[in-house]
């Protein structure tokens, strides 16, 4: 049974006192007993979030370097030192507006491997690249360093989140069919690499405007375990409703 993951990407959203409401209310309500909810709010509010018990937390994005002169940064060893468990990496936010590589993606899975976080690794196309039909070859290539680079017990810890560029944020959504058969490919991939134990075993998220209305059709697909959820998890009660669309 592969796991059923919901993650909440707070993204720079929210005032400490607006993060704590939100931490709080989630916090206090009941999720499905196989369902992972997880909340990624912004790094500075992760060490007081860390005590979690009814959610899992997750940081944005990690360092790629171990530690040292690099103004800004925080490290995997920082964020194992306060018992996280998550980090989403390669986001297409940070792709974009921070020209991360697919190198530095893999470097920073790397090390977050070393101190235990799991990876919830971000891929997905542009509209042009859906346009041009070149969406497939696109995400292949997003995910090529980690299939060809990791071990199988490595890889079996990593969650991958599809998130077409497209569709997050905008209000559009990739199509139930269109995603599952994205999702589909990457299992597919992950099987040409490692074989069927860990192509079933492996989460696969959807990202890109989920949101209540839409949840349970995406979730009802075959390769879709869940989703990484950006502007619906700012709210509880849609968080809270996308958790329950299984
Ligand atoms: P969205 O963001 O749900 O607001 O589209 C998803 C994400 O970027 O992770």
């Amino acid at each position: 049974m592969r796991k059923k993951i919901v993650a909440g990407n707070w993204k720079m959203n929210l005032n400490k006192s607006e993060a704590e409401i939100l931490y709080n209310d989630l916090e206090s309500k009941s999720y499905p007993d196989d369902v992972e909810a997880i909340i990624a709010p912004a790094s500075i509010y992760l060490d007081s979030f860390s005590n979690a018990s009814n959610v899992s937390i997750s940081s944005q994005d990690v360092s790629a370097n171990s530690n040292g002169a690099f103004t800004g940064e925080f490290s995997a060893e920082m964020l194992s030192s306060i018992n996280l468990r998550f980090a989403i990496v390669g986001h297409s936010e940070r792709r974009t507006f921070h020209k991360e590589t697919d190198l530095l993606i893999f470097q920073k899975v790397e090390m977050l491997l070393k101190y235990g976080i799991t990876p919830i690794f971000c891929c997905g196309e542009s509209l042009l690249d859906r346009e041009s039909k070149n969406h497939f070859n696109v995400v292949k290539s997003q995910l090529s360093q980690i299939l060809s680079k990791l071990s199988s017990e490595e890889f079996s810890k990593i969650v991958i989140a599809y998130e077409p560029v497209w569709a997050i944020g905008t209000g559009l959504t990739a199509d139930p069919e269109d995603a599952q058969e994205m999702h589909s490919f990457i299992r597919s991939l992950v099987f040409e690499a490692f074989g069927s134990e860990i192509s079933e075993l492996i989460s696969i998220l959807y990202g890109g405007s989920c949101k209540p209305s839409n949840a349970k059709e995406l979730f009802s697909m075959d390769d879709i375990d869940g989703g990484l959820i950006g502007g619906a998890s700012l709210d509880s009660e849609s968080f809270e409703a996308i958790i329950n669309s299984f």
